[in-house]
């Protein structure tokens, strides 16, 4: 496996792979890898010749207050965890190189992200979509793979990707979840113990609204009713302050009136005022 700190050059291999006829597959990245991750690399792995991973805490995409300083980084840690998924090159490149002085141009998407996550972290879907925009253009992917646990970014990036045309096929990967059902997450590095039974609510409150659908088999029950199932047993918890749970159709990230397949259960609860947590799941899966 190789490490390229360089825009340039992996811009370069890029091109070489593409002339030799070779199907590039990108996993974006903000480092501190744990299955969740991992579980996109291998995904990608399946259907191309060269993976890309690309590492890269990206300043462009937290406000101010958020946890930019301290995000978890250790890079010789996370090269080899990559390696033993079969990816062939870590792209690593340093703030100077992304943003280099003068830099002037931002990729927003307007509509999808002025809701839920975009209503209370603004500019960040702007940062998400310039980089990886960035990504794109620097690692010429055949494909790119992003994981379902941030439901919003992976609508915001396939309305960017259809609306400038990128010829990208954009493959949204499944929820790696702790065997507690605690979805994985960088973030989950900052949990205190006594802290656990607090963020597990958000698995248990998801978990709660899949039963009342079975038990009142999917047609009695408002999703406003489903909502206050969730927010029950979330606010049970004085650590956790709600940011949102909504259920919202899953493509247009419209609030729900009635249940269909299209229905995505979608939550940010803040732990202790510290810790940022999101989970969602689809409600009525086939
Ligand atoms: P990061 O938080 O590092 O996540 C990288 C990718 O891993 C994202 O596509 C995310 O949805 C996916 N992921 C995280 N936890 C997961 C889990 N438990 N199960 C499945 N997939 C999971 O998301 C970002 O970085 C950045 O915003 C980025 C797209 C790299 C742009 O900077």
């Amino acid at each position: 496996m190789k490490v390229v700190t360089s825009p340039e050059e992996i811009q370069i291999l890029a091109q070489q792979y593409r002339s030799q006829g070779l199907l590039i597959g990108l996993v974006p990245t903000m480092g501190w890898f744990h299955e969740g991750h991992l579980s996109l690399m291998r995904r990608a792995r399946q259907s191309v010749d060269r993976v890309i991973v690309s590492l890269f805490i990206n300043p462009m995409q937290f406000g101010p207050g958020e946890d930019l300083d301290n995000y978890p980084y250790d890079l010789k840690r996370d090269c080899r965890l990559a390696e033993e998924v079969g990816v062939d090159i870590i792209f690593a490149p340093d703030k100077g190189s992304m943003y280099p002085e003068g830099f002037a141009t931002t990729v927003s998407v307007s509509g999808l992200t002025s809701s839920l996550c975009g209503a209370s972290r603004p500019g960040h879907f702007d940062g998400v979509t310039t980089v990886v925009a960035k990504l794109f253009n620097l690692t010429l992917p055949h494909l790119a793979v992003f994981g379902e646990k941030d439901f919003q970014q992976l609508a915001v990036i396939r309305r960017m990707v259809a609306d400038l045309d990128f010829p990208i096929d954009i493959i949204g990967h499944p929820i790696v979840r702790e065997k507690n059902g605690l979805a994985m997450s960088s973030r989950n590095t900052y949990l205190q113990k006594d802290e656990i039974p607090a963020a597990l609510s958000l698995s248990l409150s998801i978990t709660a609204v899949k039963n009342a659908i079975k038990n009142n088999s999917g047609q009695t029950i408002t999703p406003a009713d489903l909502k206050d199932i969730a927010c029950q047993i979330v606010t049970e918890h004085p650590e956790c302050e709600i940011d949102y749970i909504e259920i919202v159709d899953k493509t247009t990230l419209q609030v729900c009136t009635h249940l269909s397949e299209q229905s995505l259960l979608v939550m940010a609860v803040k732990i202790n005022k510290r810790i940022r947590l999101i989970d969602n799941s689809l409600l009525m899966e086939s």
